[in-house]
């Protein structure tokens, strides 16, 4: 492995995808120099522990996977970040994190990064076409963005389908880390 030089906080929602984050995202980030510290919406962590993904990401990171909050007495066991990537990101972690809801460990992690504004957050949704034409999508997509979020969104990336249609869409994996670079240069 090259020598971290940077470290992004990675938080995956429980969206179809997510079961490839090791091999699709944090291998491929990690030959790119990132130090990779992850974090699970419960319902992704119930997914990826039931694989054995959440016992394969701590190994390769060499940091735990972040599922539950840690106790009061407990250090925070994730290091400073450079940058938070949240992908994939369901319709519903895009809405809480709009709405500022840290009602678990993932969302509390981002929802602090936004308002604190020191790292890019940079966050990938996978929303089909209903969830577009939600009344609250537009200011949810729009807050996110006056706060200064980037947004990954557009038919390059990643198309809107019909619910239970277009399943076989992938995730743009190779798109999303050379975004990351955008914002955060590889040092030496
Ligand atoms: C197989 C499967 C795939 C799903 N894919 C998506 C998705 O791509 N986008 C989405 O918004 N919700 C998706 N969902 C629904 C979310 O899992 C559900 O809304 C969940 O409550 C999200 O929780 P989280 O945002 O805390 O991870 C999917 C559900 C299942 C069972």
């Amino acid at each position: 492995m090259i020598d971290a030089t940077r470290t992004l906080a990675l938080i995956g929602s429980a969206a179809g995808g997510v079961e490839h984050i090791r091999t699709g995202l944090i291998e491929p980030a990690m030959a790119r120099g990132w130090r990779v510290a992850v974090t699970l919406t419960p319902t992704a962590g119930a997914w990826l522990a039931a694989s054995g993904e959440v016992d394969r990401i701590t190994q390769v990171t060499g940091l735990p996977c972040r599922i539950e909050p840690r106790m009061p007495s407990e250090p925070s066991p994730h290091p400073p970040i450079d940058c938070f990537l949240v992908c994939p990101a369901t319709a519903n972690t895009v809405s809480k994190l709009a709405l500022g809801l840290g009602d678990s460990q993932a969302m509390t992690t981002v929802v602090e990064a936004i308002g604190a504004g020191t790292a890019p957050v940079v966050v990938f949704p996978t929303v089909n076409a209903a969830h577009h034409r939600h009344p609250a999508w537009k200011s949810h997509t729009s807050t996110l963005q006056d706060a200064g979020v980037h947004l990954l969104t557009g038919d390059d990336l990643w198309q809107p389908h019909e619910p239970r249609s277009g399943l076989e869409q992938k995730i743009p994996w190779n798109l999303i880390l050379a975004n990351l670079d955008t914002h955060v240069r590889p040092r030496g």
